[in-house]
């Protein structure tokens, strides 16, 4: 595996790759990998030729008062992780090398998707994911890029930046990993204490809950959401951002349950925001047909 933190040195590299004949894919991470992180590569490995990983804490997603100093970091452990699931690149930047100090230039998306949900309280996260994930497609011009869907309304604001600037790359979205008891790996999941461990528990919960519920038929957004809502209430270490069932391509409200709906959610346990989420007709169940 390669290590590089010259944005020239991607270039040449791929492009030696490039002339071979090789497809290349890309994992944009922010490191502190997890087994959910290894998904991605693995399913990037299965895919294409060679894998480039993005290893690189993006300031530019990051409102003040945010955890940008604070979020963990351990590249050395990164490297182990992606030796071993056969990454061949991973790409390690410091900032100064992504952002000059006068760059004012951004990419951003001018419809609501991204003032949805996490947009709610993260105003100008959806423009800083953009922006890097833009300049990562442009230095590694990979011809696939691979998203969790832990972060869907991510995925959709992606891939529909994607469609409208023409970048030609496909985006290969992949399920959700969760711990052995289901909360949802994450690296800021290091941030809980034990107490607030269990108390994380409350969000998978949830979501199950609100499967159960579809899976039994249920169709009225409002019934899954305000249930999914008493029961994480009934957890008095978390305290609600939101709970909401979108269109999974729009993020615009749905009153009915459909085939691609996205039911998501963020939460605070003490002072840690975890979000979780399904998707209707993927994640590996499916409407019922009990209740009309
Ligand atoms: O999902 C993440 O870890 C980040 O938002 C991403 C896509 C790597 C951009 O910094």
């Amino acid at each position: 595996m390669i290590i590089v933190t010259k944005i020239s040195d991607v270039r040449t590299q791929v492009a030696a790759w490039k002339a071979e004949g090789l497809t290349v894919g890309l994992v944009p991470t922010m490191g502190y990998l997890h087994e959910g992180h290894a998904s991605l590569v693995d399913k990037a490995v299965s895919m294409c030729d060679r894998v480039v990983v993005s290893d690189f804490v993006n300031p530019t997603q990051f409102g003040p008062g945010e955890d940008l100093e604070s979020y963990p970091r351990d590249f050395e452990r990164d490297c182990a992780l992606l030796e071993e699931h056969g990454c061949h690149m991973v790409f390690h930047p410091e900032v100064s090398e992504m952002y000059a100090p006068d760059a004012c230039t951004y990419v951003e998306i001018l419809s609501d998707m991204p003032k949805k949900l996490c947009g709610k309280t993260r105003p100008i996260h959806f423009r800083g994911v953009c922006t890097v994930v833009s300049k990562l497609f442009n230095i590694v011009m990979p011809d696939r890029a691979f998203f969790g869907q832990k972060d869907a309304q991510q995925l959709a604001i992606i891939r529909r930046m994607v469609r409208d600037m023409s970048y030609g790359i496909e985006i290969i979205g992949c399920p959700i990993v969760r711990e052995a008891d289901g909360l949802a790996k994450s690296s800021r999941n290091t941030y809980l204490n034990a107490e607030e461990r269990k108390a994380a528990l409350i969000l998978s919960k949830a979501v199950f809950l609100g499967q159960r519920m579809v899976s039994e038929g249920e169709k009225d957004a409002k019934k899954i959401v305000n249930a999914m809502t008493d029961l994480i209430q009934s957890e008095p270490l978390a305290k609600i951002d939101y709970v909401s069932a979108v269109n999974g391509t729009t993020m615009e409200d749905v009153l009915k349950i459909e085939e691609g709906t996205l039911v998501a959610m963020a939460v605070y346990i003490g002072k840690t925001r975890l979000i979780d989420n399904f998707t209707v007709g993927t994640d590996g169940f499916s409407m019922g047909e009990g209740r009309q």
